[in-house]
């Protein structure tokens, strides 16, 4: 396992200090870094959306999991916060702390890249394109702070949404298996891989820059 210093920096027990070291997509949202404040009680509506969304889009992913608000929290300390080659932001209204979404990235590997998870829309009626502009930074932030410029993504082949979405950003099909030995007859696992440096930045009104 590799340690990302960014990554690790990042990672606050104060919810104050995650929201001065998020990443900002515009001048409403952020990328709020997940650490140890989210398991304080206060946070505990966090951890009840995540959970809550996780539920809604629970064929989206891989994974069915059990969806309690103590396995999240479980998986928050046990498996995001405490790996260094792991790092999951949500995307957050900057007044108020409101999250409507998060996504992360783990494996980070030094010099190389790194994968591309936990992508999430939790909030239907958000503005458009804001998914996107949220996903363009975090690859910006994570060509410079792995650093690396190959990310890659696993994703459903079922999930035609999440696959057009990706594919505007430049993503492409690195392969593609049946998932038939894991007991998942007629689903597939598509590996979609990216250069930042081809990241697609040509739709919507406000280019993040990469
Ligand atoms: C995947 C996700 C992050 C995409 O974000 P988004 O804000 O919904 O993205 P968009 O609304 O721009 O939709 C992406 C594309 O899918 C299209 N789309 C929307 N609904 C769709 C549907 N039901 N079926 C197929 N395509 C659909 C959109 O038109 C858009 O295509 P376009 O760029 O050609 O116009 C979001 O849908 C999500 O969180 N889904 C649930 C969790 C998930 O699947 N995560 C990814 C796991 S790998």
């Amino acid at each position: 396992m590799h340690r990302i210093a960014s990554f690790s920096d990042l990672k606050s027990t104060s919810a104050n200090v995650a929201l001065e070291r998020a990443l900002h997509v515009d001048s409403e949202f952020c990328l709020i870094p997940v650490g140890e404040w989210v398991l304080q009680d206060r946070y505990a509506s966090v951890v009840e959306s995540l959970v809550s969304w996780r539920r809604k889009n629970a064929s989206s992913f891989f994974s069915p999991g059990d969806h309690s608000e103590a396995s999240m929290k479980s998986y928050l300390r046990d498996k995001s916060i405490a790996d260094s080659s792991r790092i999951l932001f949500l995307v957050a209204e900057q007044e108020g702390f409101r999250a409507v979404g998060h996504l992360g990235l783990s494996q980070a590997v030094p010099g190389y890249g790194a994968e591309l998870d936990n992508v999430m829309r939790g909030v239907e009626d958000l503005k458009p394109d804001l998914m996107r502009q949220a996903t363009l930074k975090l690859l910006g932030w994570a060509h410079e702070n792995v650093p690396g410029r190959r990310f890659w993504l696993r994703v459903r082949g079922d999930n035609h949404r999440a696959l057009r979405f990706y594919q505007s950003l430049g993503f492409t099909v690195a392969w593609m298996s049946r998932l038939d030995d894991q007991g998942k007859s007629g689903v597939s696992e598509v590996r979609m891989e990216i250069d930042v440096r081809s990241a697609n930045r040509s739709r919507g009104r406000n280019r993040p820059t990469i």
